[in-house]
């Protein structure tokens, strides 16, 4: 057996827009309704998992899983600047005691991508009051952190909004398009992650962390190619590694590679067998981006905070994340500290500018009734998380 650590956290990671339905006050519903937009479908009810949560939650638990990872809709709790909504507090915290009801460690995160629509008009990220606007949402949910949470994540993939930063154009749409970083952007991004820890640094018991898409990136090995990917490495993932030092933990965000030439990364190559949203597959990517985190944030203890790939053969799914968990144990082994392993995606889901078609879920939803149907790689999760480990 391949035993992981004793409380290892086993679980599996949604994001509000991605599966609530009807975030109609942030700035990707605006989006999705512009005219000529490069998305290819609005996210409109979604999975509808903002009334179908315990249910959600309860498949997760009953499979076995241990861990929920969820976010917060920061449109729906300060719909207005500075107005903060007590119902949808209560909402967010019902969602922290139905987890502990079904026994799942809740992992919240506090921004997966989404903004209320006032603060994407006052420039969002550009906007130099940005750290204190998310430090002031930050005071505002401590209610649904103060108890019984002890992992909040509190920016997602701030690498990927600092590309996406760079603007509207269709490739900076698409998540791996690798677009570079806006670098102004990333600062703010960062004094954002530190107002808000600096704020939850008064809740006993909680420790936070920002969470990174790491992209093992591997060097085609031509001339000039090692130079292009420690530049383009450090500007897309190991500066947000790297300053991750002094937090509680790093959330590592892995999927697939891509590779450096001289002039930058290179488009799939067409001999590799791809996953629906066209990234290789690539299991290994899991251990690398786990090394990684771990060297460059001086042994920050490390949250797996989403992996997986979309796909419509279930029997992948489970051969890909078989895979990342063996190199996982691999680096565990090695005494790296890995805190739990949350999979993207609980359910299918609205993958951002590719609408719903790229199915990421443990569990599939009729997106007519609704209906929820595990697939068999919720049952194999869970029967690993239950055995903590799996067969040597
Ligand atoms: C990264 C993001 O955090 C998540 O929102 C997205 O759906 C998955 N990974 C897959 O692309």
């Amino acid at each position: 057996m391949l035993t992981f650590p004793k409380g290892f956290l086993w679980g599996a990671a949604t994001a509000a827009h991605q599966i609530e339905g009807n975030n109609t006050n942030n700035d990707w519903w605006v989006k999705e309704h512009t005219p000529g937009t490069a998305i290819v479908e609005p996210s409109g009810d979604a999975m509808d998992s903002y009334h179908r949560y315990r249910e959600d939650m309860k498949l997760l638990a009953d499979a076995g899983l241990t861990s929920y990872r969820f976010s917060l809709e920061w449109s729906r709790i300060e719909p207005e600047p500075g107005f903060f909504s007590r119902a949808e507090i209560d909402h967010y915290r019902r969602m922290v005691d139905t987890a502990h009801e079904f026994g799942l460690e809740p992992v919240v995160s506090l921004l997966h991508f989404t903004v209320p629509q006032w603060m994407f008009a006052r420039g969002f990220w550009r906007n130099p009051e940005a750290p204190s606007l998310f430090a002031r949402f930050t005071e505002a949910i401590v209610p649904i952190v103060s108890e019984g949470v002890e992992y909040v994540c509190t920016i997602n993939e701030p690498n990927i909004a600092a590309m996406l930063a760079g603007g509207e154009t269709a490739s900076n749409l698409v998540a791996f398009g690798l677009p570079r970083p806006d670098l102004a952007v990333a600062d703010a991004l960062l004094a954002s992650h530190r107002a808000s820890r600096e704020v939850l640094s008064s809740v006993s018991g909680l420790k936070t962390g920002w969470t990174i898409a790491t992209q093992a990136f591997h060097s085609t090995g031509e001339p000039g190619a090692d130079e292009t990917l420690r530049d383009y490495r450090y500007s897309s993932d190991d500066w947000y590694l790297e300053n991750a030092r002094g937090d509680d933990f790093v959330g590592v965000q892995a999927y697939t590679r891509t590779f450096i030439g001289p002039d930058g990364p290179l488009p799939v190559s067409d001999d590799v067998e791809t996953t629906l949203t066209g990234w290789e597959f690539f299991p290994p990517a899991l251990e690398l981006g786990v090394r990684a985190a771990w060297e460059l944030s001086e042994h920050v203890p490390v949250m797996v905070t989403e992996n997986g790939i979309a796909t419509a053969d279930d029997e992948r799914r489970i051969d890909y994340t078989d895979g990342a968990l063996r190199g996982l144990h691999a680096a565990i082994a090695d005494g790296i500290t890995v805190l739990g392993y949350q999979h993207w995606s609980a359910l299918d889901n609205y993958e951002w500018a590719s609408g719903f078609w790229p199915t990421f879920g443990l569990i599939a939803v009729d997106r007519e009734s609704f209906v929820r149907t595990p697939k068999p790689s919720l049952a194999w999760l869970g029967a690993v998380a239950q055995n903590n480990g799996l067969p040597e």
